[in-house]
């Protein structure tokens, strides 16, 4: 049955109905993860999820995820013992624990999830689902046919050989140029090993892609929230429920 929403919240006992509208024109209350700022709002509590700060009115914390473009400079961790910035800064608005899927490095820039779906994570990051991420690096060093072929078939690195990947050279310069590099592993620097092992000095280091999501429409420094779809497609892609 539709109800409008501040006697929704004020029967599930958040607050008042006063309190309650407060509440909504806060920004603070959504339904299916949008914010709904409006009074008077109608529907059926059985067929949506409303949450107040992230929280859902049953109790459990509604799940989000948010693509960032990460800039050169912060940190993925939670904590920096050098006081950089972290990702987390870029979500002081957003009153729920994220986490990021995965690290990129301080100095590498570009795309991030950070949800709070602790299942999800693991299943992008699990090995076996190869999930692919592609990035951009900038080099110096001679990029030629053979260390391209090297790349794809698998490098031997300190850790092992790596899995077979695609590399494309999508620009030579007299002392350099770029690589795309997709790759499914997820070892620590890894990129900028490979590219180490063929002699080539990674000076820019950028991800444009990660599980078929890219950074179009996102600025970097900025983030979007990702769609029910592109959550569908991500679950497909870690071997999930949808
Ligand atoms: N490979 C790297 O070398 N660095 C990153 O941040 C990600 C992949």
């Amino acid at each position: 049955m539709e109800e409008r929403l501040q006697k929704i919240l004020s029967h599930a006992g958040i607050a008042s109905r006063r309190k309650a509208e407060e509440l909504i024109l806060a920004g603070r209350v959504t339904v299916d993860g949008a914010v709904v700022q409006e009074l008077g709002v109608k529907l059926d509590p059985a067929c949506h999820t409303i949450a107040v700060d992230g929280r859902s009115l049953s109790g459990a914390e509604e799940h989000r995820t948010f693509l960032l473009n990460k800039p050169r400079g912060c940190v993925s961790t939670a904590h920096d013992d050098r006081g950089r910035r972290t990702v987390l800064d870029f979500f002081r608005d957003i009153p729920l624990r994220l986490y990021p899927v995965g690290r990129l490095d301080a100095d590498t820039e570009g795309l991030l999830l950070l949800t709070n779906d602790g299942a999800l994570t693991q299943g992008l990051l699990h090995p076996r689902f190869e999930v692919d991420k592609t990035y951009w690096a900038k080099v110096t060093g001679e990029l030629t046919e053979e260390k391209r072929r090297y790349l794809e078939e698998g490098v031997l690195l300190e850790d092992g050989r790596t899995a077979p990947a695609r590399a494309r050279i999508l620009e030579r310069t007299p002392r350099g140029g770029l690589v795309e590099l997709t790759i499914h592993e997820g070892r620590n620097r890894q990129v900028r090993r490979m590219l180490a092992a063929v002699g080539c000095h990674v000076t820019r280091l950028e991800r444009i892609a990660f599980a078929g999501l890219t950074l179009a429409g996102v600025d970097r420094g900025t983030y979007r929230e990702l769609t029910a779809e592109e959550l569908v497609g991500l679950w497909r892609i870690a071997g999930g429920k949808a």
